[in-house]
C-alpha cells in the first residue's frame, strides 16, 4: 500500500503527523511518502502543481492531505490551480463527508438527538467546473456568467455510489437535496436519475428536501437524514452545517474519491490550515484521523478502519470538554486506543 501524503501549509503538518501516527499503529506495512505542495512552495518556487508531481501523485493507492492556504496567497489561486485541480485530474467525482454526532459531543443545537448522516457530493461538475466567463468587465455593463454543468453520466455515477451505500446501511434511506422547483432543468435530470435507479434498489427508502429547506432541516431536525446526495454547490454548503451540528470543524472528516479506482482517492479534514492557531499545538487532529479512517475502508480494510473510529469514540467519550485540546496528545491517545 503506497500512500501520498501533502501535509500541506500551517496546522496542516500538525494534524497529519497525527493521522500518521494512527495510521502507523493500526496499518505499519503502508509506506507513506510527503508531498511538498501548497502555499509556502507556491511562495518559494511560483509552482502549484506540477505535471510531474501529478504523474507521481498517480502512482500511489491513495493521498493523505493536511490543508493548503496562508493570508499572504490570494484567494482563488491554491482553490483552483491546486485543491480543484487534483479533484478533477484525478476525477474525484464523490465527495464523501459523514457528519455524526459522537457521545460526548457538545452540539450547539438544544436538543440535537442522534446525528448519523453520510453525505455524498458531487464533485467534479456543477457550477464548480469553470464554465463561464466575464465581459466588459470593470465597467457598468460588466456581464459575469457561472454555468452548473450537470451530465446524465455524471450524476448517474454518484446517485448510484449513494444509493450502495445507503442500501449497506441500517436504515437505508436515501434523500436527494436540490432546487428542483427553480433549478429545473439540472434538478429534472438529477429526480429523474434518482427515481431511475430506486428500482434497481427496492430495499432503499428515496425522500427529497430542496436545499433552502434541508438547511433548516440540519438545524431543526438533523435526525430525519440517513445517506444525502447531492450536488457540488449545495453540498458545498449544507456539509458545513452538517459539520457544525456534530460538533465543528475539529470533527470533520472527508474523501474525494474516485469510485471506479483508476485514480487514487483524498482524504482530508475538511478544515483549512487555520493560520490563527498555526504554531501553538492546540489543533484537533480527530478529522484528520476521522479521514484516515475513510481511507482504510476505502482501501479495502473496513476491519482497521473501524478500529480508528471506536479510537475517536472512545477518546471523544472521556474527553474533558473544558480542557485545552494538544494536538499531540490526541494523536497519542488515538494510537494507543487504535
Ligand atoms: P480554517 O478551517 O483554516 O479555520 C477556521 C477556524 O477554525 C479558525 O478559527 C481555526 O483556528 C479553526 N480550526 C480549523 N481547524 C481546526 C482544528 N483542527 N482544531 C481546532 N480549530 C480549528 O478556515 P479559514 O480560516 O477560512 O482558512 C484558512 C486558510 O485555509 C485559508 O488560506 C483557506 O484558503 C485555507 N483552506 C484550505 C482548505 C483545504 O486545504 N482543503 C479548506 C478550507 C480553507
Ligand atoms: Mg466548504
Amino acid at each position: 500500500m503506497r500512500l501520498a501524503v501533502v501535509p500541506g501549509d500551517g496546522i496542516g503538518p500538525e494534524v497529519v503527523a497525527e493521522g500518521l501516527k494512527v495510521l502507523g499503529a493500526v496499518a505499519p506495512d503502508i509506506e507513506a511518502t510527503p508531498y511538498d505542495l501548497g502555499a509556502a512552495r507556491w511562495q518559494r518556487t511560483g509552482e502549484l502543481l506540477p505535471d510531474s508531481v501529478l504523474e507521481e501523485l498517480r502512482g500511489h493507492d491513495a493521498i493523505l492531505l493536511g490543508a493548503v492556504g496562508d493570508p499572504s496567497v490570494p484567494a482563488g489561486i491554491l482553490e483552483r490551480g491546486l485543491l480543484l485541480k487534483l479533484r478533477f485530474e484525478l476525477d474525484h467525482h464523490v465527495n464523501l463527508r459523514p457528519a455524526r454526532l459522537f457521545d460526548g459531543v457538545r452540539s450547539p443545537l438544544a436538543e440535537p438527538g442522534a446525528i448519523d448522516m453520510l453525505c455524498i457530493r458531487e464533485g467534479t461538475e456543477g457550477p464548480y467546473v469553470g464554465n463561464g466567463g466575464v465581459l466588459r468587465r470593470d465597467t457598468p455593463h460588466e456581464v459575469a456568467t457561472e454555468v452548473s454543468l450537470n451530465t446524465a453520466f455524471g450524476v448517474e455515477r454518484v446517485v448510484r455510489y449513494a444509493f450502495e451505500r445507503a442500501l449497506a446501511r441500517p436504515r437505508r434511506h436515501l434523500t436527494l437535496i436540490h432546487k428542483t422547483n427553480v433549478l429545473t432543468h439540472a434538478g429534472s435530470l438529477w429526480s429523474r436519475t434518482v427515481e431511475e435507479l430506486s428500482t434497481e434498489f427496492p430495499e432503499v427508502t428515496v425522500a427529497y428536501s430542496h436545499v433552502d429547506a434541508a438547511a433548516m432541516y440540519f438545524i431543526t431536525d438533523p435526525g430525519r437524514y440517513d445517506v444525502i446526495v447531492t450536488d457540488n454547490l449545495f453540498g458545498d454548503i449544507v456539509t458545513d452545517v452538517a459539520a457544525a451540528v456534530t460538533g465543528g470543524i475539529g470533527l470533520a472528516a472527508s474523501g474525494n474519491l474516485d469510485v471506479s479506482g483508476t485514480n487514487p482517492s483524498m482524504f482530508e479534514p475538511v478544515h483549512g490550515s487555520a493560520p490563527d492557531i498555526a504554531g501553538t499545538g492546540v489543533a484537533d487532529p480527530t478529522a484528520t484521523v476521522l479521514s484516515v479512517g475513510l481511507l482504510l475502508d476505502h482501501l479495502g480494510r473496513p476491519e482497521l478502519a473501524k478500529k480508528v473510529n471506536a479510537a475517536v469514540a472512545f477518546d471523544l467519550s472521556t474527553r474533558d470538554p473544558k480542557a485545552t485540546i494538544r494536538t499531540t496528545e490526541v494523536g497519542d491517545r488515538l494510537a494507543a486506543l487504535a
